[in-house]
């Protein structure tokens, strides 16, 4: 049988990341369009207690600039793109516990509407992840994100597979000198997801429980495939979840979001 979905609301991309990696400010930018004189840049931003969301318009086939030119265009698609913050008393664990939910939609902040969850991006600040805290922290917030949509793929119903929401882990801030480029960050990742999955294999054996109310067998806290040595963002395919890795910035000289915006072009 076929379940009826309600939907009243627009598609949904869902904005996740450690606190300044620069989400608000990639909402905003979006949202007005780059710096003029109007609205000079840097875009303003603050630090997020709370989700919001913003409805944007899109069309596969145009890049950032001509979508904001062409608004009318009868191909333009919108949708609605959810911040959140990244503070880890903030992230609510309610952020993770929707991922998991077989139904792939999540809930409009400040508003009573689910929408059709389509894509996670996962935005991080590429200039300061080789430091010795923040990798282990990106990548732990990343492993329960992805370990969120991988025990989804488990939690279907019936024959039925859900949805599968793919991933943008879209690497910020490419106009410093000391940002990673997208290749090294991809690769830093996979090591310490590597690492945090062992470290957290290691742990459960040794308490004899899970970190949840967990019943079902495959629910458990290994991330990517099973009897993999090293971590790759491949493995996750295995689980229906498509992981891509692309550089940009938001301020200053750079890549800039068209590439962003194309991903989501092609995902909303
Ligand atoms: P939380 O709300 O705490 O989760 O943080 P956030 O991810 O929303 O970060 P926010 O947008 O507030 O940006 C943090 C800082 O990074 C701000 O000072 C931004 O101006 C700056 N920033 C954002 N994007 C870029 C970029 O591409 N390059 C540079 N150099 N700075 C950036
Ligand atoms: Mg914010």
């Amino acid at each position: 049988y076929t379940s009826v979905t309600p939907y009243t609301t627009l598609p949904s991309v869902l904005l996740v990341g450690p606190s300044g990696s620069g989400k608000t400010a990639l909402v905003t930018l979006f949202e007005r369009g780059p710096a003029s004189p109007d609205h000079p840049e840097p875009a303003p931003t603050h630090t997020s207690s709370s989700p919001s969301s913003t409805e944007l318009s899109i069309s596969p086939s145009h890049t950032y600039k001509t979508d904001l030119d062409s608004a009318a265009a009868t191909s333009t698609k919108k949708f609605l793109l959810i911040d959140t913050p990244g503070h880890p008393k903030l992230r609510s664990s309610a952020v993770l516990a929707q991922l998991r939910s077989p139904e792939a939609s999540i809930k409009v902040p400040h508003s009573g509407e689910k929408a059709p969850l389509r894509a996670v991006v996962f935005l991080l600040d590429a200039s300061t992840l080789s430091s010795d805290d923040l990798l282990p922290q990106t990548a732990s917030y990343l492993y329960d994100v992805l370990l969120s949509l991988q025990n989804r793929f488990h939690s279907r119903k019936g024959s039925r597979a859900p949805a599968s929401v793919p991933v943008l882990i879209a690497a910020n801030k490419m106009d410093l000198f000391t940002a990673l480029p997208a290749s090294l960050v991809k690769s830093s990742l996979e090591a310490e997801l590597g690492r945090i999955r062992s470290a957290r294999s290691k742990g459960l054996l040794d308490s004899g429980v899970g970190q949840d109310d967990i019943t079902e067998d495959k629910d458990d806290g290994w991330l990517g495939g099973d009897g993999s040595e090293k971590f790759k963002f491949e493995q996750m395919m295995e689980f229906d979840v498509e992981v891509e890795i692309i550089g940009g910035n938001v301020i200053g000289d750079g890549p800039g979001v068209d590439k962003w915006w194309k991903w989501l072009g092609e995902r909303v």
